[in-house]
């Protein structure tokens, strides 16, 4: 795999002005932070040797690159899911380039369904920390020492700098946020009421389908992470609707102005 990681990001670094130091994975409905994006290149999955591809209809499937505060970021802008038939490998394929191009700091997005009690429809959380419960990860089989060790440390998940610097950009901006642990299920079905009652009792506050595979190949890969996820409906069983993706969509992308501005200023603060 690493010699194929090598060749994509060469592909890449050859296409590119700009060579980023920050990535960005933006969830499903939460694609408006693109728009403050200067100096924008763009270069479709399509295009880079041994790069997964996007099989869902209507998902971008591209990099954007550019400028953003004066840093140089790489936006991913549609991302693999794990329940699309993907090996986790393929998952987490992207981080592994992003690692190679010399990006050390990972901006994790998705949409997600909210289980702590204040949270609502809408509420940006901050990621403190991941349940696995997904039946597999990125790091399993022979492990490559020139990407990282073969028992990562997984302690700080999601660097507690970057989290500081997320709160203190929310509070000054004043946008309502709330903190705390994500549970990744595989999906793709919205949990049952039970598995929901179980993983609350076992301290998830919210879940969802992605994050998790990438925030453990991020850590394995020596890179900072910061999650943001945002609270399209309250988890089954909390809701007394039924889940539906489109009403996900809509509110992820009324979130998504709030999104964008918070991201401008973690990334205006980011060392
Ligand atoms: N569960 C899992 N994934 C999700 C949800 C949810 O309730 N909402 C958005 N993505």
């Amino acid at each position: 795999m690493y010699d194929k990681v090598v060749q994509s990001a060469e592909y890449i670094k050859n296409r590119l002005k700009l060579s980023p130091e920050i990535a960005i994975v933006l969830g499903s409905g939460l694609g408006d932070l693109v728009d403050s994006l200067t100096e924008t290149e763009i270069i479709n999955y399509e295009d880079i040797p041994h790069f997964p591809q996007s099989t869902v209809a209507g998902h971008a499937g591209r990099l954007v690159i550019g400028k953003l505060k004066g840093k140089s970021v790489l936006i991913m802008q549609g991302r693999f899911h794990f329940f699309e038939g993907y090996s986790m490998k393929e998952v987490t394929y992207p981080v592994f380039v992003m690692k190679l191009l010399g990006i050390s700091n990972l901006i994790l997005t998705n949409a997600c369904g909210g289980i702590k009690e204040s949270f609502s429809p809408g509420t940006l959380m901050l990621i403190e920390d991941f349940i696995n419960l997904m039946p597999s990860n990125p790091l399993i089989g022979v492990n490559d020492e020139r990407f990282g060790p073969r028992f990562p440390d997984m302690t700080e998940p999601y660097n507690l700098e970057l989290l500081q610097v997320a709160r203190n950009a929310a509070e000054k901006l004043s946008i309502p946020y709330g903190e705390g642990v994500y549970a990744g299920f595989q999906g793709p079905y919205y949990e049952t009421a039970a598995e929901i009652r179980m993983i609350r009792n076992h301290g998830a506050d919210a879940v969802g389908m992605s994050t998790v595979p990438e925030t453990i190949a991020a850590n394995y890969l020596g890179m900072k992470v910061l999650g943001i996820a945002c609270i399209t409906n309250m988890a089954t069983g909390i809701q007394k609707v039924k889940h539906s993706h489109e009403r996900v969509i809509e509110i992820a992308k009324k979130a998504s102005s709030d999104l964008s501005l918070l991201i401008n200023a973690v990334v205006e603060e980011m060392k």
